[in-house]
């Protein structure tokens, strides 16, 4: 298994190019099975996650082609594919593929909109919390699906197809969102959703889908409104950059200090939190290029965040949070409130010599002057790349165990760093398409 090798310290000086989000390829790919037409999507991040989709999708009939290098493009990174499900074979989504990666549980909705019958596999837990599906499954209740659990599967049928209705979340759900805006995209009639997700990811499919032809207001409110269509076309469109990649170098630099401009980012995407990052003393220049963060490393400000949905503190920042609040001069209060069982990185940054109290869903953190390096296990995808910061900043050697995590939903993410100034290094290990396990994969 993969390891990577970290000596601290290094401040980080340059450019990082920000990736396309994985949050939001990952439905515009499951989009594709709404059309028999060919659904494009640029700026696509290379991602074991996204590989993984699309053998998933394959499974269904969905083709796919990528695109050859453009001139000034870098070919290490996001691409142009074009994916195709002109005939879907088959409308089962076996355990052994959603196991792998719990938002593929969300083709659900294209399957029973376009073809009247999808049998998913449940996706179980994971390492953040339990994660039921329930509110999607009541959801397309409402768009007049039969549903029925057995031997694990989610058996979804309509026969004369759905129909739109009105349904309120009971609890913001991202993925309950896009399903529910990709099935009602061809349900007949009116659909209105409310207590919505408002993430920018959720806008990107929104838009995706208007382009397909469908009839949606609202995306990015807590109400949206779908007007059913027969039948969706292709389209193309640009997967936005991935704010949780932006908030997560920019907290790099401040935890280890520096100068660095994240490329091709936008403010929006993640307003919470560059202000967060401003009132802890980082630096923040916003021009037409991206984000610039400067710091010199050194007299962070203490912070309490509680983890919200958009536009609130994304719980996919709170462990790489954590980390920079580890080194903050004086006590802070972190509270995670959309999974119950997010704080696995807790014990190892305690293992860099942070000090962290865990009472409930709240971490206290009495920030140290230095962190010190020691072997730490990755234990899902956020965590992981929290304790690769974390390891920039300490003194001596940090080994990251377990990192196939990373790969998952971080894009080059040595390759960016280093070119930045750091020392980090991948120590190869057996093979981790062959060894990764069923319950990390299923954490996204
Ligand atoms: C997505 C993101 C993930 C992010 C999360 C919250 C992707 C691929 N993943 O995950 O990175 O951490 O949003 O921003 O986009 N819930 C229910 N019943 C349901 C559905 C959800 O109780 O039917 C609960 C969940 O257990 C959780 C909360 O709602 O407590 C929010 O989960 P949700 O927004 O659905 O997360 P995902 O879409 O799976």
């Amino acid at each position: 298994m993969d390891r990577i090798k970290i000596i601290g310290g290094n401040k980080l000086n340059g450019i990082i190019p920000i990736s396309g989000a994985k949050n939001a390829a990952l439905p515009l790919m499951i989009a594709s099975l709404l059309t028999a037409d060919i659904l494009t999507l640029e700026n696509l991040p290379r991602l074991v996650d996204v590989e993984l989709l699309i053998r998933i999708l394959g499974n269904h009939g969905v083709d796919y082609s990528v695109n050859g290098r453009r001139e000034h493009q870098d070919s290490n990174y996001s691409r142009t594919v074009h994916f195709h499900a002109r005939h879907i074979v088959t409308t089962k989504a076996p355990y052994d593929l959603v196991a792998k990666m719990r938002a593929s549980f969300w083709v659900i909705g294209p399957l029973l909109a376009r073809i009247g019958r999808a049998e998913v596999s449940l996706p179980g837990g994971c390492a953040i919390g339990t994660r039921p599906v329930d509110f999607i499954l009541d959801g397309l209740r409402v768009l007049g699906a039969e549903i029925s659990i057995e031997k694990g599967y989610i058996d979804a049928k309509t026969h004369k197809g759905l129909v739109g209705g009105e349904y309120t979340f009971p609890k913001i759900t991202v993925g309950g969102t896009h399903v529910m805006l990709m099935a009602a995209s061809l349900a007949r009639g009116d659909t209105v959703l409310h207590n919505v997700a408002c993430e920018p990811e959720v806008i990107n499919l929104a838009r995706c889908l208007n382009s397909m032809g469908a009839n949606i207001t609202g995306a990015g409110t807590s109400e949206i409104h779908i007007s059913g269509v027969s039948s969706l076309s292709g389209a193309r469109i640009k997967v936005i950059p991935d704010r949780i990649e932006i908030g997560t170098y920019a907290i790099a630099v401040a935890m280890v200090g520096g100068d660095v401009m994240l490329k091709g980012s936008f403010p929006r995407l993640l307003d919470s939190v560059l202000q967060i990052l401003r009132k802890t003393g980082v630096n923040i220049i916003e021009n037409a290029e991206g984000i610039r963060i400067q710091h010199n490393g050194d007299a962070i400000e203490p912070y309490n965040i509680e983890t919200r949905p958009f536009p609130g503190f994304p719980t996919d920042l709170q462990a790489q949070f954590m980390g920079l609040m580890t080194r903050a001069n004086g006590i802070s209060r972190i509270t995670e409130t959309i999974f119950e069982n997010r704080f696995m990185h807790v014990q190892e940054f305690v293992r860099l010599g942070a000090h962290i109290a865990l009472s409930g869903q709240t971490a206290t953190i009495k920030g140290v002057k230095r962190l010190q390096g020691a072997q730490v296990m990755a234990t899902d995808l956020r965590a992981s790349v929290s304790l690769v910061i974390a390891g920039l900043a300490a003194e001596g050697e940090t080994i990251i165990n377990r990192v196939y995590h990373l790969d998952r939903g971080f894009e080059r993410l040595e390759e960016k760093l280093s070119n930045c100034g750091a020392n980090i290094k991948r120590i190869h290990g057996d093979n981790y398409l062959v060894d990764k396990s069923s319950s990390t994969a299923a954490i996204s």
